[in-house]
């Protein structure tokens, strides 16, 4: 039986366009998903939305819209630059859609039944920015760190989920990597929170929130955003609060890797796993945890004014330079900082240089001596993916893979410089090269034209096949210029 492999990524809030950050996030998911294809796993990668909530509300409200006609264009919006940026997912799941909501009201039944969701009244301080109650110590000077507003003091009555009686349990699935959070500090962080306070239980109705999921047992509340929409991940396999109803689908439960911002770990590596376990489901089998994309060394932000748009780089760059400038900026799991001008750097050294250079030499070489391709499977052998780099994206560390493919492209350059192919076919008599054994000239390293040929043909082709699921495009290209010889730019330089 074939492996199978799970991923999702958090499902976006529907409140506004997407952002780069959301593309980061997706593209990883993307470029991990292909690699798995290619190592002939069964995959399955879910993406989607988060649409109820009073975030959503609040902005409908301010653009005069009704919250499902705002959900609506802010969906379409993010398929589109999925489909730009070529992400392969399975399931775009959307939390208005009506076998999800009947699905969390079945499991919020389930809950209630078996009394782990209990009556009560909740007070605190709720930053509807993180859609969270937060206490006092993660509050910076009354202001909650991340959106830089005060949170509303509420006192409501409130359905509340028991946490902390499976308190021990998750300190301990998460100790023995059974809910594995990576990349390790992440994990540490967890487990120190864990280990120094009791879970409080959490409230996950609200009273004054219309836009959401309304409680089968008490229609005046509806669910809370984030029960709500940590359930997405099941139900895009069509999980109907209960049973699955697919076979086909189910079979990729648990998921493998939830794929998320270190913004929102805390609550993924408590509330989520504790959900499943009420609900006598198999937990997650883990979270991979990212850095934030920081531009010029600060948090993007509007009223800063160093927000780098996505559509920005899409149009600069074009979406395979934007998979790759976004995985290579830097080690995914820290903060990245990025700025237009390095991302413009990289491009065009790695990206119109580098490997462009290469294609563009290597076609020529093939055109001007009418060399034709070897068997390329004979060069290769069937084992793309060395185990060096098998590691390396095992952990996620895509920026490694990227230096280490990049480390071919210097090679196979540098190859071609030292041994100068079109000298050792200038020195053949006539125009046109005859590759018969006798005719072969041999250079300083020993190597003639032909096997030169051969070997950087063979190591074109091979970058190609490793930079397949980074850039698909890119590399179906390379392949048809190796097959047909026919020239085409990959990258044109581009200004800075
Ligand atoms: N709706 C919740 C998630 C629910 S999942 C059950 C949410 N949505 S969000 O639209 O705010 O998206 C947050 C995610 O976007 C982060 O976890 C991360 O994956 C991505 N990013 C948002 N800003 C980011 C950066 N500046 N840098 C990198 N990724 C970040 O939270």
């Amino acid at each position: 039986m074939k492996n199978k492999f799970y991923i999702t990524t958090p499902v976006y809030y529907a409140n506004a366009e997407p952002h780069i950050g959301h593309a980061y996030t997706t593209v990883a998911a993307d470029v991990l998903i292909r690699i798995k294809k290619m190592q002939e796993q069964e995959t399955f990668f879910l993406t989607g939305m988060d649409e109820h909530g009073a975030k959503i509300a609040q902005k409908a409200g301010l653009e005069n819209k009704t919250p499902q006609e705002l959900v609506d264009g802010v969906s379409e919006s993010f398929k589109d630059l999925w489909k730009q940026l070529g992400i392969e997912y399975n399931v775009f799941t959307r939390t208005t859609n009506t076998q999800h909501k009947n699905a969390i009201q079945r499991a919020l039944q389930r809950l209630y039944d078996k009394g782990v969701i209990y009556k009560g009244e909740y007070e605190g301080k709720y930053c509807v920015g993180c859609e969270q109650f937060k206490t006092e110590n993660e509050l910076v000077d009354g202001k909650c760190p991340d959106h830089n507003t005060e949170p509303e003091k509420m006192k409501e009555e409130s359905y509340l989920m028991k946490m902390n009686e499976k308190q021990e349990e998750l300190i301990q699935m998460i100790e023995r990597n059974e809910f594995k959070i990576r990349p390790e500090r992440y994990k540490k962080e967890i487990l120190s929170f864990l280990n120094s306070q009791k879970l409080e239980d959490i409230s996950i109705s609200r009273k004054n929130v219309s836009w959401g999921v309304k409680l089968p047992f008490d229609e005046e509340h509806t669910a809370y955003v984030w029960f709500d929409a940590f359930l997405s991940y099941i139900t895009g396999l069509n999980w109907d609060g209960d049973n699955f109803i697919d076979e086909d689908k189910s079979r990729f439960w648990p998921s493998d890797i939830n794929l998320i911002g270190k913004d929102i770990l805390r609550v993924h590596a408590t509330i989520w796993p504790i959900m499943l376990m009420h609900l006598e489901m198999p937990v997650t089998k883990g979270l991979f945890v990212h850095g934030h994309l920081l531009s010029g060394g600060k948090k993007m932000s509007k009223t800063i004014g160093n927000v780098i748009g996505i559509d920005e780089m899409l149009e600069k760059f074009g979406s395979e330079a934007t998979r790759y400038l976004l995985l290579s900026a830097g080690v995914f799991g820290e903060d990245v900082d990025i700025t237009m001008e390095r991302l413009t750097e990289k491009y065009n050294a790695d990206l119109a240089n580098g490997l462009g250079n290469l294609v563009s030499r290597v076609i020529t070489l093939l055109n001007n001596f009418q060399f034709s391709i070897f068997n390329f499977q004979s060069v290769l052998n069937d084992k793309i993916f060395n185990d060096k780099l098998s590691d390396l994206i095992k952990e996620l560390k895509f920026d490694q893979a990227l230096k280490d493919i990049w480390k071919k492209v210097q090679s196979s350059n540098r190859f071609i410089e030292e041994t100068k192919p079109w000298e050792l076919a200038k020195q053949v008599e006539g125009q046109k090269f005859i590759l018969s054994d006798d005719l072969v000239l041999k250079t300083k390293s020993d190597l003639g034209f032909e096997e030169v040929m051969q070997r950087l043909t063979a190591e074109l082709y091979e970058i190609a096949e490793l930079l397949k699921s980074f850039m698909p495009e890119t590399s179906e290209r390379i392949k048809k210029q190796l097959e047909t010889g026919k020239k085409e730019i990959l990258f044109e330089r581009i200004k800075n």
